[in-house]
């Protein structure tokens, strides 16, 4: 992976030993202190919980600025893919960090296209899982479990062989995802239709049965588009860094991202998207106000904070968060319907901008602020709001994980510890205790 060497430097002091560390700097100026050093030559490590000031690679795929609000796609600004691109594009850019030409993009759609079925026997894995299992658990095992159908698949396989590994899975996720919700209902499990798109086909695998006719509405189908679109890839949140973490120790891609694919599950992290709406229809059943909610929210020891706000990275508008609010207006106007949650999330979000508590911490809402208001417009499950944060993260876990893969610099994820335990003491039998 290549670097921008910088004839700067940083200068550290510890006691009285002075040591001029390198620094490197990436394509947007940002600059970094190269640490690698650091412990050989000082015996010292540094300490940062949740790596909020580090930095675990070099990457090509995505840049964030969170100050100033900015999304980009291996440069392509967010809001110009969500208007122009689709899902399966972006996905392809997001692997090869250029745009695809008319024909590499066909060519991609036809493999997608070809892979999307599970074997028969995969099918079966879904009725050994309780129907009221929660589907971000069952996706997690059966994304697990295509290493026991795809046993060839290993870390360091030839390029052919990783590429086809990252299409089976873009092309199986939506058949899984929706074979999970199918379990639930206890309904049958529809094969995919390869004359459909991307997302035409999750919703018919999702809501056509064998009994009766059904056409996926192209205006929902679009709408998911633009949602998997806007989740693609965020550079290194939780679950792309842990299936970077778990790439690291030369796992496959399978193993790699169905450990993603449960670290998204959180509610600090894809889990929000469900517990937005669960926060917005408590509100609306009259447990509390808009404005009893925003007080507790603000209280430390109330543990209850204002979902689908606030951000690591971002510390200015979230752009994902601005595409959805009006993508929700612009949704529910052309389906004709009205959702009294909007209105609510619309107003805890002013309470929020106006006051000081929410300013003085720069916490703006975040993707899973309006998203769950545009899965329920489009009759998507709540279980399922989470499932579908995975399928649109799921072309960046990959891009990620083979850009880890590729790199021949590439180590093992091992961070150190700063042990605070008893210091040495001699063993006591049990009987003495
Ligand atoms: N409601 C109330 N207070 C909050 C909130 C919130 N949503 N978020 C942060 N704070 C407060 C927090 O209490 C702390 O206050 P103080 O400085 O007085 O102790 C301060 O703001 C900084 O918060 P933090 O927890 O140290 O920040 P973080 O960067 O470690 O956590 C976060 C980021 C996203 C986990 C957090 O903002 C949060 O829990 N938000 C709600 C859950 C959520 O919406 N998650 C989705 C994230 S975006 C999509 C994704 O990545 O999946």
């Amino acid at each position: 992976m290549s670097q921008q060497t910088t004839k700067k430097t940083a200068k550290l002091t510890i006691g009285d030993r002075e040591l001029e560390l390198p620094l490197i700097e990436g394509s947007e100026g940002e600059l970094a202190i190269d640490i690698t050093s650091l412990r050989a030559l000082t015996g010292v490590i540094t300490y940062d919980p949740g790596f909020a000031n580090t930095a675990s690679c070099l990457s090509r795929i995505t840049f964030l600025d969170g100050e100033k609000g900015i999304l980009r796609y291996a440069g392509y600004p967010i809001e110009q893919l969500a208007q122009q691109s689709t899902f399966l594009e972006v996905s392809r850019l997001l692997i090869h960090q250029e745009l695809p030409s008319q024909q590499e993009l066909r060519d991609f759609e036809a493999e997608i296209e070809r892979h999307t079925m599970l074997h028969e026997d995969l099918k079966r894995f879904f009725g050994s899982l309780p129907k009221a299992g929660h589907p971000m658990a069952i996706c997690a095992a059966t994304a697990g479990a295509l290493s026991t159908f795809y046993q060839d698949v290993k870390f360091d396989d030839p390029a052919e062989q990783r590429w086809s590994a990252a299409v089976r899975l873009l092309a199986k996720m939506p058949t899984i995802a929706a074979y999970s919700f199918k379990h639930s209902k206890g309904q049958p499990f529809m094969y995919p239709r390869n004359e459909l798109n991307y997302c035409e086909n999750i919703l018919h695998m999702m809501f056509s049965t064998p009994c009766e006719p059904y056409e996926p509405d192209p205006v929902v189908a679009k709408a998911l588009d633009l949602l998997l679109i806007l989740h693609a890839d965020h550079e290194q949140n939780c679950s792309t860094s842990t299936v970077r973490t778990v790439g690291s120790s030369q796992a496959n891609l399978f193993a790699s991202v169905s450990a993603g694919i449960s670290a998204l599950w959180g509610q600090r992290h894809g889990g929000a998207n469900q517990k937005v709406i669960e926060m917005l229809i408590s509100i609306l059943e009259g447990k509390r106000t808009a404005k009893e909610f925003m007080k507790l929210a603000k209280k430390k020891d109330s543990k209850v904070r204002l979902m689908g706000f606030g951000h690591r990275v971002y510390k200015n508008h979230d752009p994902r968060a601005r595409i959805l609010k009006k993508a929700c207006d612009d949704v529910l106007e052309r389906l004709g319907t009205r959702n009294p949650l909007l209105d609510i999330a619309k107003e805890l979000e002013e309470i929020a901008l106006e006051d000081d508590y929410f300013v003085e911490r720069k916490l703006y809402p975040n993707v899973d602020f309006y998203s769950g208001i545009i899965y329920q417009a489009l009759d998507i499950p709540i279980g399922m709001f989470t499932v579908f944060f995975a399928l649109g993260r799921l072309p960046g876990w990959i891009s990620q994980w083979l850009e880890f893969n590729r790199d021949p610099t590439n180590r093992i994820t091992r961070p150190r510890q700063v042990y605070t335990g008893s210091t040495e003491r001699d063993y006591v039998p049990v009987s003495q205790r």
